[in-house]
């Protein structure tokens, strides 16, 4: 009970020292975010650069725009916020979305320390059809990022950005991307707020939440 308003007290110092959202985390440190895609002809790939783009519109951000097999041990760790997109492939996550996923335990060994916990993640996809999957796709790497304590928020839609690419779709447009720049914003947002709140609080209450 103590701990708890201790906590409680230390987490509205922390928002009320905050400088505004958006300026740099530690002062000498950037907001890394790194958003991962998988896309074969090109639509996915148009949405990690438009999340992108929602990034670097936050002052002190860094991105890095991957697509899944190339991340690296290096990039993943150092990321505060992973963005992770994918193409519908019969209602959900494309397979060389989740073998990546996967590989955050086979290739980056995150289990048992739970190394990406209290990064931020959120999600994006494109798909071909208006209601074929892409929410379920989204929802699908959020699950995935929540199993990994991960703190996940969305933005441009209930669940993430996403686009329909076919049918009588004219491919993606204008306001498609400008829900994948709000993401990416949002992203940034939340990842510099999440980062100050955990260095304004002192080490005692900061590992007991670990
Ligand atoms: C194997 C396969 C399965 C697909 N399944 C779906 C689906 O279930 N629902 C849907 O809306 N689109 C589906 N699509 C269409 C793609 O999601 C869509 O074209 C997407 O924008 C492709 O992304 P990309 O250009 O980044 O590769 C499928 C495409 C492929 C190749």
């Amino acid at each position: 009970m103590v701990w708890t308003w201790r906590l409680l007290l230390l987490c509205t110092a922390g928002i009320l020292a905050c400088p505004a959202i958006g300026a740099s985390a530690d002062g000498h440190g950037n907001i890394q975010v790194l958003v991962a895609y998988h896309s074969l002809s090109g639509n996915t790939e148009r949405m990690a650069e438009a999340v992108a783009e929602g990034v670097r519109m936050v002052p002190h951000t860094q991105v890095v725009v991957r697509r899944v097999g190339k991340v690296t041990a290096e990039e993943l760790f150092a990321a505060d916020a992973i963005v992770l997109g994918s193409p519908v492939y019969w209602s959900n996550m494309a397979g060389e979305v989740k073998a990546f996923i996967d590989d955050w335990q086979f290739k980056f060994g995150v289990f048992p320390d739970f190394k990406l916990k209290n990064k931020v993640g959120a999600a994006f996809a494109t798909g071909g059809q208006i209601s074929s999957g892409k929410e379920l796709t989204m929802l699908s790497i959020l699950a995935a990022m929540l199993g990994n304590y991960m703190i996940t928020v969305s933005g441009g839609g209930a669940f993430g950005a996403s686009a329909t690419t076919e049918g009588n779709s004219p491919g993606i447009d204008e306001q498609e991307l400008s829900s994948a720049r709000e993401l990416g914003r949002r992203v940034a947002d939340v990842a510099g707020a999440v980062k100050r709140g955990f260095e304004l609080q002192e080490p005692l209450v900061r590992s007991n939440l670990r």
